[in-house]
């Protein structure tokens, strides 16, 4: 687990921020970390507020209207959040995933994609840029989305059947709307278009057939997401995770399904296609087969946090180096640092005890 906050933040003469080991930068100039993985993915959450109250994420009964979310003034802006992001494709990051709370609720969500999707890799190409909505304001924005330069987008929904749907979303909202959020995605050429669910033993596992052939040959991919032990505030049971191999066997003595390989190393769902040419589903495994040895995605908190673990309790404050008027160069040396000590691998070594621990809570850092 993490959890160091590297004091690099009280140093107030730039000149003494740290450098980067000599051994954490490879060959081609990129990070790795003291495990050797490198650094891939940015995670941006640009809001800790959703519009749902997933009993598995976000239970009314912690997320009320006394909850402290962030204030509008310890959010990044879209300068800062596009600043920091632009170090980190200097360092080798090549793809970039908006997440929340629900990232479409950020007013004026647009600008930034269009700062962002301004980025490139160090390879001089565009970025993968792409974000993780609930689906409710999609058909409403899946244009200027688009427009904006957002290539994909992912899009959590955990049942096709509206009473289920409603009471795990927990405000009522219907299935309808999300489904027409996909259909906007896609007609706006937002694809592939992949669909995330969660599944939770005995609430809506005995949906995942049904989830599957829905989308089979739709082009659209879904994946099935064990329930994970994130945040301190969802009542996680070891009991109500259902393994990704008996979501597989249940799909395959339906529609047989052939394994594929990843799209790149240290992809997280575990790719699936079916047998009859039709298209391809996902697993996302965290609890029954950790895939920490090959993660390579680094984590930036609403108000300008960086995690290292999406199991973490406490992130590091890039917000202070950026505003205390540090250069790129020292910024990126901040996070250089930072990769090259990471050690994280929780779900490799997860415990009762961690399981149970305090953690932060996956609305605030994404998913
Ligand atoms: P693609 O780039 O489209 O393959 O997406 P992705 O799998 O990187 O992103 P997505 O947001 O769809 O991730 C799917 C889910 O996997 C997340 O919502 C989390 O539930 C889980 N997940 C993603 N990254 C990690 C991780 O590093 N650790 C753990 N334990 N779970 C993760
Ligand atoms: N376990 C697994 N996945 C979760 N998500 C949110 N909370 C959990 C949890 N406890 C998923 C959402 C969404 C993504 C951001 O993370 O459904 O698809
Ligand atoms: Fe909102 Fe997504 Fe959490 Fe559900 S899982 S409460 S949609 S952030
Ligand atoms: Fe990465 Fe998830 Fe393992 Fe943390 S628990 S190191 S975020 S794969």
């Amino acid at each position: 687990m993490t959890a160091r906050v590297i004091p690099i933040v009280n140093r107030a003469v730039p000149g003494a921020l740290p450098r980067i080991p000599r051994g954490a930068v490879a060959p081609d100039g990129r990070l790795a970390d003291a495990r050797g993985r490198r650094l891939h993915d940015l995670r941006i959450s640009i809001t800790d507020r959703c519009n749902f109250r997933c009993t598995y994420c976000m239970p009314k009964s912690v997320f009320d209207k006394d909850y402290p979310y962030l204030p509008h003034a310890e959010l990044l802006s879209f300068e800062e959040i596009t600043r920091t992001a632009r170090i980190f494709a200097a360092h080798g990051v090549e793809k970039l995933r908006l997440t929340g709370g629900e990232p479409l609720l950020r007013k004026n969500v647009e600008d930034l994609i269009a700062m962002l999707a301004g980025l490139k890799t160090r390879a001089g190409e565009p970025m993968d840029l792409t974000l993780t909505t609930n689906g409710s304001l999609l058909a409403r924005k899946a244009r200027a989305l688009r427009q904006a330069g957002l290539r994909r987008v992912t899009v959590s929904l955990d049942s096709l059947d509206d009473t289920v749907f409603r009471a795990m979303n927990d405000v009522d909202f219907p299935v309808r709307s999300v489904l027409d959020g996909i259909a906007a995605a896609q007609a706006e050429g937002l694809t592939p278009v992949k669909i995330n669910m969660v599944v939770k033993k005995g609430v809506n596992d005995h949906h995942v057939v049904r989830m599957a052939r829905h989308f089979k040959g739709s082009g659209h991919i879904v994946r099935f997401i064990e329930f994970m032990d994130v945040g301190s505030s969802n009542g996680w049971r070891m009991d109500d995770v259902v393994p990704s191999a008996e979501i597989i066997r249940r799909i395959h003595a339906e529609m047989p399904l052939i394994e594929h390989d990843p799209n790149y190393t240290g992809e997280v769902a575990e790719r699936w296609r079916y047998a009859d040419g039709t298209g391809e589903i996902g697993v996302i495994s965290s609890v029954t087969q950790a895939f920490c040895s090959t993660c390579t995605r680094a984590r930036l908190s609403t108000e300008g946090k960086l995690f290292t673990c999406l199991f973490a309790d406490a992130g590091h404050d890039l917000r202070a180096l950026l505003r205390a008027g540090h250069s790129d160069d020292e910024v990126a040396a901040a996070i250089g640092l930072i990769w090259s000590e990471r050690t994280d691998r929780y779900s490799e070594i997860r415990t009762a005890a961690s399981a149970a621990a305090r953690k932060i809570e996956m609305s605030y850092i994404g998913g």
